[in-house]
Formats: C-alpha cells, structure tokens, sequence
C-alpha cells in the first residue's frame, strides 16, 4: 500500500514540555505515563513515555531484551531503558490488535491499586494494558506481548538521552514488521514502523511535545 503522507524517515526530536521547555529525565516521577503522552513521529501517531518503578516507586533499571512477535516467531533487539536510572522507555499509544489508541491503552504501574483485574501481571514492572479487548503488554521487555488478543508486540520509540543536558530525544520508531492486519482481510500498513505510512491525515511533527 503506498504511503497516504509522512516522512521518508525518521526525525530526533527533543522530547518538550506543552510549554516548549526540554523534559527533564531526572524529574519525570516512576509510575505515570497518562500525563507523558507525545506524537511521533506523525501528529496522530500517539506515544506513552514511562519511567517504570516498583511498587516503593523507586525506578528500575530495565535490561535489553530481545522481543518475539507471536504472529511471525521473527524477533528485533530492544535496547533497554534510558536516563540516569536507565528506567524509561516509550511506546506507541497504538494497540497492535486493532488500533485503539490512548487513553483506552495505557500504562499501569507495579502497584496493587493500578493492575487490571483482566491480567495476571502482578509480577510484571508493570503492564501496558488495552481496554477494548483486553490484551497487555510488557513494558520492561520492550513491548512484548504478555496476554492477546494481540498477536503484535507494541512498537518502541528509541529514545537518547543526554547526560549533560538531562534531556531526551525520540529518534525512530522499532516494532514488528508486519504488512496485514490480524483483525481486518485487507493488508495494512505497520503504521507506526514505517515513517511514511500514517493513519489517515497525520503530518509530521516537528517538535515531539510531552
Ligand atoms: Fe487493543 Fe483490541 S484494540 S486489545
């Protein structure tokens, strides 16, 4: 399917607060991601910037890992959490089962109040959990899927962080490559993987505000 608009690839964009000021890694607390909700790399392609904590809310140090798409059994390299704790990550705000998109899908932190009654996560960093039909994801192996109906993990953003300055990049898009969607006949472009395919009228954003 040809690209319906976008870029021919992806931008580093400084991750800003709604006031154009950089995001500070070292002051985004563990355990909340509804409040860090960012579009990249085109305007209607949403994303959740998590710092995982623990239940003490203390962040986590999250490793590489390699992540296997069940739908395929092929796998991509994710490259761990960054900042000064090496705890956060970003993910598309975009579930790979049919598309519902943030609020619906969100971050639920490692503590007792916030797990889904659906999962059994509890031993998780946390969980990325959809609401339309229920699937999660793992947020501290790179998106892998943890319970369907989805058959896709959830795409990653790779960040940079500078240590000099405090302050993130978003620099591309990595999920799994698939053309055809599981739920529709139809193929259908990995929207958020490739930089010029979009969902339908989204443009590039030329800052990637949080
Ligand atoms: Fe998210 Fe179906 S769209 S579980």
């Amino acid at each position: 399917i040809p690209p319906v608009s976008g870029l021919t690839s992806f931008p580093t964009l400084k991750l800003l607060d709604p006031s154009g000021n950089p995001i500070k890694a070292s002051s985004i607390p563990p355990n909340t991601s509804y409040l860090y909700v960012f579009n990249y790399p085109l305007s209607n392609e949403p994303n959740m910037l998590i710092n995982i904590g623990d239940q003490q809310g203390n962040p986590v140090n999250v490793p590489p890992t390699t992540v296997t798409v069940p739908q395929t059994g092929a796998t991509y390299d994710f490259p761990g959490g960054v900042g000064p704790n090496n705890s956060i990550v970003a993910y598309s705000g975009i579930c790979q089962h049919l598309g519902c998109q943030t609020p619906l899908i969100s971050f639920y932190p490692n503590i007792p109040s916030c797990q889904p009654a659906q999962t059994s996560a509890g031993s998780l960093k946390g969980v990325i959990h959809c609401l339309c039909h229920g699937s999660t994801y793992d947020p501290a192996k790179g998106g892998a899927v943890v319970t369907g109906p989805t058959v896709r993990p959830l795409p990653y953003v790779s960040l940079k962080y500078d240590p000099s300055t405090d302050e993130l990049y978003a620099e591309k898009m990595v999920g799994p490559v698939i053309y055809g969607h599981p739920g529709f006949g139809n193929p259908t472009d990995s929207v958020v993987n490739n930089p010029m395919g979009d969902l339908q009228g989204g443009s590039p954003v030329t800052q990637a505000v949080v």
